[in-house]
């Protein structure tokens, strides 16, 4: 049986180069800086995910993004902020299992971290006229890539995550003698902030709001949403980038004060 005709960079009609690429620039510099920052993410949101430990501080009302909604009876008493729903868990399920595979999903199916990891991972291409190591490429035609259609319905789940941050964020305004806030607080507003910028500069958001419109000036209000959105979309690596920041930042800031490593810096209450 004859070998499949190779595709991409080394097909029949392409130019025969035989170097990988003729560019003379730091090209690898980028992929190297990706591959480090989405590692350390997520080696960090996994340990963090399963310890169950330091994630909920009951005097101000602070519960970490990586274990909300908490609904089982694992949870820390106080940080079920929407009932318990089920009994305890085995260790081997994290506390945040209605939303982590979600949370997962939407970011591994995201246009952009797509491209990141498609160039950083798997090198595929890893950059601008520089050739992929693979003879055969199949793009996102087939099992498991086509996967990355589902985006859409991730999003629909991300938005209502969102909210879900956005009402821990509001019941964190608390003190043991009623309404407070702290460092944490601006910590937690800031980072759900981001999150929806995140989230509503997704494309999809971006064709749900204005997409299969034929006339925008019958639809004025869509064509407003879409504009902000749009306007938006054009951050979308950026907020991917700074909310693993900020996820990170606001996960060990509760976890030193659940731990009582430092105390949280109150401007009232
Ligand atoms: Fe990145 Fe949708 S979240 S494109």
């Amino acid at each position: 049986m004859s070998a499949p005709a190779a595709t991409g960079v080394r097909s029949a009609t392409r130019a025969r180069i035989a170097e990988r690429t003729l560019r003379s620039d730091r090209w690898w510099l980028t992929p190297l800086l990706t591959v480090l920052g989405l590692t350390v993410f997520v080696v960090y949101a996994t340990i963090r995910s399963f310890v169950r430990t330091a994630y909920w501080v009951d005097d101000y009302h602070y519960l970490t993004p990586f274990y909300s909604p908490c609904v089982s009876a694992s949870c820390a008493p106080g940080s079920s902020h929407f009932g318990v729903w089920v009994g305890e868990l085995p260790m081997w399920i994290p506390l945040a299992f209605l939303s982590l595979p979600f949370l997962l999903g939407f970011r591994l199916t995201c246009y952009y971290y797509r491209k990141a990891y498609y160039r950083s991972f798997w090198l595929s291409p890893p950059a601008c006229a520089v050739a992929e190591p693979r003879a055969r490429y199949t793009g996102e035609t087939r099992l498991p890539l086509i996967l990355q259609n589902a985006h859409r319905y991730f999003f629909y789940v991300g938005f209502v995550i969102s909210l879900v941050n956005t009402y821990d964020a509001i019941l964190a305004f608390h003190s043991p003698g009623g309404f407070g806030f702290g460092l944490g607080n601006v910590i937690l507003v800031v980072n759900v902030i981001l999150l929806w910028g995140y989230t509503l500069s997704c494309h999809s958001c971006r064709h749900v709001t204005g997409g299969r419109l034929k006339h925008f000036s019958k639809h004025p209000v869509r064509y407003r949403i879409w504009t902000f959105v749009s306007k938006l979309n054009t951050r979308h690596m950026q907020f991917a980038w700074i909310t693993l920041g900020t996820l990170i930042i606001t996960d060990c800031y509760i976890m030193l004060v659940a731990s009582g490593t430092i105390s949280d810096l109150r401007f009232v209450g």
